[in-house]
């Protein structure tokens, strides 16, 4: 008689990897730092340790791009066809979502999110996002272009362009969709023919180095994806400035992105970055009441409001402020703040320490400038690093609770007149990442979404993403588009070639 598999319960896979000391990905092999020095990566819910991280820094990056330079110039990678690499990346998502409910789990320990949020929005997502790509890496076409030549009367020419991969892309990625950011940055380079190295955030490197091990299963041959976790100033910096690598693509604050790209000057590599937001999230009178006033509440609160998209500008028509404001509080106090591996939690903790005081920080800089807390304002429990949703109210446009990423579950509302004035008032940031607009009135919302400056306009909802829709920012929010095909020019180089005939 066969005996029965043994079916082990996510959790318990789960805790044994968590408890691991982790080492890092570099060439198909897993190893120790070049120091042996580990970090802390800790659970944002209680403050405690939950597991020590190999901590990479310039040496290994050094090794990490010699690995990624010889897959990209002399592996197996290179002599793909597009069609195999397309399946080993669909391969990738297939045993992403077979593996659901554990890297769920190991994102909720990790970031603190809720349990339940990971497995409905960051898994399929990144599931998600490889399946496109999977499907891009056949479709990556130049053009046939008809050339005139005026000095050269007479002759023929055949001229054609071709896209192929940029080379190898250091990627450094932030910790709010720990996962979700690799997969949205590891798509592209995987569907071009790219290599990677990838610097997952100090705070949760535990689901890249998971993802690492379902990479190696997929069969992406030994090279192609590195992944070196470690700090910024060290390992990030050591990568963004390295002269061997081709492009950087980063997400993250909008201070990190500049310091990447004056250290990307040296080889001038090409830089791509998605960074901070201040999105204004404009509410007309005209409005269906109940869906935006929810619509408001989850543009803020969704991820804690450690969102790059977060709706943090709530502008409503003076009509119906106080209906809108008063409802988004009643939400707001509805939301069941503990920790993201219980069920009955709607928000978990902040991140970290570091940007619980940050947010904390924030809060106290409103009031001391006469902003007031319709609702929340201050931070909660006695362990974890937890933030009551907040709704400010009293706040004018030269404060820094309006001006500036807090990146919690603060949002400030501000009464307006007239379409023209919240236009106005709506692009006064240095920030366009995402906006939002909500009305029934069809012409208003698309000739408001063609004034604001922002790179996603959403019309009656707020914080829809798709694998196919381009994401990125105008002005200080970044440089280039992720998602969509937009984001394989990113990740390629034209090549014209021009024959005669
Ligand atoms: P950060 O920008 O410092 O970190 C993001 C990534 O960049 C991490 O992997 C980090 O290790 C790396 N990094 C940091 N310094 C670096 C350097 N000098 N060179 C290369 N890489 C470096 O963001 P942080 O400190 O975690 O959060 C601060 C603020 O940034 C947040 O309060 C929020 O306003 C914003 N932020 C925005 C994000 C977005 O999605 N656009 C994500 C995370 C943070
Ligand atoms: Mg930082």
């Amino acid at each position: 008689m066969a005996t029965a598999l043994k079916i082990v319960p996510p959790e318990d896979k789960v805790n044994s990897f968590v408890s691991r000391k982790h080492k890092m990905l570099i060439d198909g092999k897993w190893v120790d730092s070049a120091s042996g020095k580990t970090f802390p990566t800790y659970n944002p819910a209680t403050g405690e340790v939950l597991s020590y991280v190999a901590e990479g820094d310039r040496e290994d990056i050094d090794r990490a791009v010699r690995a990624a330079r010889n897959a990209f110039e002399n592996g197996p990678w290179s002599r793909l066809t597009p069609s195999e690499r397309g399946r080993l990346i669909w391969k990738l998502a297939d045993l992403l979502e077979e593996n659901l409910e554990e890297f769920a789990e190991l994102e909720s320990f990790d970031n603190g999110k809720p349990l339940k949020i990971a497995r409905v929005a960051d898994l399929p997502l990144a599931v998600d996002m490889f399946r496109y790509m999977a499907g891009w890496a056949t479709k990556i076409e130049g053009n046939t272009i008809p050339i005139s030549v005026p000095y050269a009367q007479g002759a023929k020419f055949l001229a054609y362009t071709l896209r192929e991969p940029v080379g190898v892309v250091g990627q450094i990625i932030p910790w709010n969709f720990p996962l979700l950011m690799a997969a949205w940055k590891l798509g592209p380079a995987l569907a071009t023919g790219c290599t990677v190295v990838l610097k997952p955030a100090e705070q949760t490197p535990l689901s890249a180095l998971r993802l690492g091990e379902l990479i190696q299963e997929a069969g992406i041959p030994d090279g192609v994806v590195n992944i070196v976790p470690g700090y910024g100033e060290t390992a990030g910096a050591a990568l963004s400035a390295h002269p061997d690598v081709d492009k950087v693509a980063f997400t993250g604050s909008t201070e990190v992105g500049k310091l990447i790209l004056q250290a990307a000057a040296g080889n001038l590599k090409k830089v791509s970055l998605e960074l901070g937001g201040k999105s204004p999230n404009v509410v007309f009178a005209d409005v269906d009441l109940d869906a935006a006033i929810g619509g408001a509440a989850n543009a803020i609160f969704f991820n804690h409001g450690q969102c790059c998209c977060a709706g943090s500008r709530l502008y409503v028509e003076k009509k119906i402020f106080d209906k809108v404001v008063d409802g988004v509080a009643e939400q707001a106090s509805k939301i069941k703040v503990g920790s993201g591996q219980d069920d009955s939690t709607d928000m978990g903790p902040l991140v970290s320490k570091e940007q619980l005081d940050r947010v904390c920080g924030y809060l106290e800089s409103g009031f001391s400038e006469g902003a007031k807390a319709v609702v929340g304002g201050s931070k909660t429990g006695d362990k974890g690093y937890f933030v009551k949703p907040t709704v400010l109210v009293n706040t004018n446009e030269n404060m820094k609770v309006v001006q500036e990423e807090i990146f919690g579950p603060v949002v400030t509302a501000i009464p307006f007149e007239d379409p023209a004035e919240v236009v106005s008032k709506a692009n006064t940031s240095v920030y366009g990442l995402a906006a939002g607009v909500w009305t029934r009135d069809i012409q208003k919302a698309h000739r408001i979404a063609s004034q604001l400056r922002a790179g996603t306009v959403w019309i009656n909802c707020y914080n829809i993403f798709d694998a196919a829709l381009p994401f990125g920012g105008y002005k200080q929010s970044g440089w280039g588009r992720e998602m969509g095909h937009e984001v394989l020019e990113q990740y390629t180089e034209v090549k014209a070639v021009c024959t005669q005939l």
